[in-house]
């Protein structure tokens, strides 16, 4: 069983309470042999599931069922060699620690607008926020 990664976007559909879907993920992604990372800016979510690749499809397939966020967009999936988010089984990136020159460093304009990113650049991105923040 290999590793793979995928990355969707959403929207919230009101108004989100965080550490109570943090909490849940975390134990039941712990479980489940699930790394990964989460954040939510202007009403929009980003999450990336590493893990076997039956486990991440069945994980995704039961979170685009939430009725807290709506409108899912797949951004990436790959196989992996090497998870980026081995010490998170659910890193969180707040919304104050995406900055305007981190947006413009991945994407075409500073603006935060995950529908337009590319896998890769989406990937990345994630990548270095989970970098420069001390998740909670
Ligand atoms: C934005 C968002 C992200 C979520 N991330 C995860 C996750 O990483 N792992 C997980 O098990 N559940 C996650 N959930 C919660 C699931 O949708 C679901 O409520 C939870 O897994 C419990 O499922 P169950 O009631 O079928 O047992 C997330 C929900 C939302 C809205």
């Amino acid at each position: 069983m290999f590793l793979v990664s995928l990355i969707y976007t959403s929207e919230m559909t009101g108004s989100m309470d965080f550490m109570d879907i943090l909490e849940v993920s975390r134990a039941r992604n712990e479980r489940e042999g699930i790394t990964g990372v989460l954040l939510f800016c202007n009403n929009n979510v980003v999450q990336c599931l590493e893990g076997s690749r039956e486990t991440v499809n069945n994980t995704y397939a039961r979170i685009v069922q939430d009725k807290r966020h709506q409108n899912p967009l797949l951004v990436d999936y790959r196989i992996l060699s090497t998870r980026l988010f081995s010490e998170w089984s659910m890193g969180y990136v707040p919304e104050s620690s995406i900055t305007q020159p981190t947006l413009l460093k991945y994407s075409v304009s500073q603006d935060f607008e995950p529908r337009l990113l590319s896998g890769e650049s989406c990937l990345r991105m994630l990548a270095e926020l989970t970098r420069k923040v001390s998740t909670v």
